[in-house]
């Protein structure tokens, strides 16, 4: 695991996004896995901003969303198929064909179909994640196991809390269930970009990152991975206890 500190939010989700944009260009045909929530809305204005600058391109891309809802419908606003194809995808060259969100019902359906589209497509190239405030990667709440697969899952509390805003603040809106690629699916991928933004998530990331690896928190099963790259904000770093290590291994990673 490397992880690289950026003073705000925004320079931070920039970063994001030029990584993102350097797989694109390095493999035009790259499987994106992606990531919606708060944090991701910076990521994907700042990939817009490329897209639009003529530096990165999407025509032959592939992408697979990390989770969605149920019981609530693909076009309803609140999905998370709604909000990737306003966040990003209507404001890039994507092929829609081409890009998947798990869903629990209708043709094509369930945690199983999912991982065979994904295999299909030659596995994912990188990943994005997000963290919830609970520790959660993509809906993986605590206890999930780190062989778990696409698969329904109930979401913990917190993370119906979390995601309250999106429900006009009322909590019992948020639903109960959702779908989400499992931990092991997400580990299958080739390299991982974990961005964490804002000080609410200084204790989870410090706990993720430098504490015990436990199912209680999903992101610690990113320690097995090879190629994992954690992006932080000052805000979202400040709890980090080996920050001086952090910066020289950042800084050493750049010397030619
Ligand atoms: C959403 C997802 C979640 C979020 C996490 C952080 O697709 O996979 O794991 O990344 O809950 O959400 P925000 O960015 O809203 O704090």
């Amino acid at each position: 695991m490397q992880i690289v500190i950026r003073p705000d939010r925004n320079t931070a989700c920039a970063t994001a996004a030029s990584l993102i944009a350097s797989q694109l260009n390095t493999k035009p045909a790259s499987v994106l896995g992606l990531a919606t929530g708060r944090t991701m809305e910076s990521v994907y204005d700042a990939l817009v901003d490329l897209h639009e600058a003529g530096a990165v391109g999407f025509s032959a891309a592939t992408s697979f969303n990390l989770d969605e809802y149920l019981a609530i419908a693909p076009d309803d606003p609140r999905s998370y198929r709604s909000t990737m194809d306003r966040l990003l995808f209507d404001r890039n060259d994507i092929d829609l064909a081409r890009t998947h969100v798990p869903h629990g019902s209708g043709p094509g359906s369930g945690g199983a179909a999912y991982e065979a589209l994904i295999r299909d497509a030659g596995g994912i190239d990188l990943q994005l994640l997000g963290i919830g405030e609970n520790g959660h990667i993509g809906f993986n709440e605590p206890l999930s196991s780190f062989a778990s697969r696409t698969r329904e899952v109930t979401l913990a509390p917190a993370t119906r809390r979390q995601n309250a805003a999106l429900f006009d603040g009322d909590e019992d809106a948020v639903p109960k269930r959702a779908i989400t690629m499992g931990i092991a699916t997400v580990l299958e991928a080739r390299r991982i970009l974990l961005v964490v933004t804002g000080r609410a998530k200084a204790g989870i990331l410090a706990r993720a990152v430098e504490g015990p690896v436990t199912a209680m928190i999903g992101a610690t099963a990113l320690h097995f991975h090879p190629d994992c790259l954690v992006v932080a904000d000052e805000d979202a770093a400040g709890n980090l206890a080996e920050r001086e290590y952090y910066d020289a291994m950042a800084a050493g990673s750049q010397e030619p």
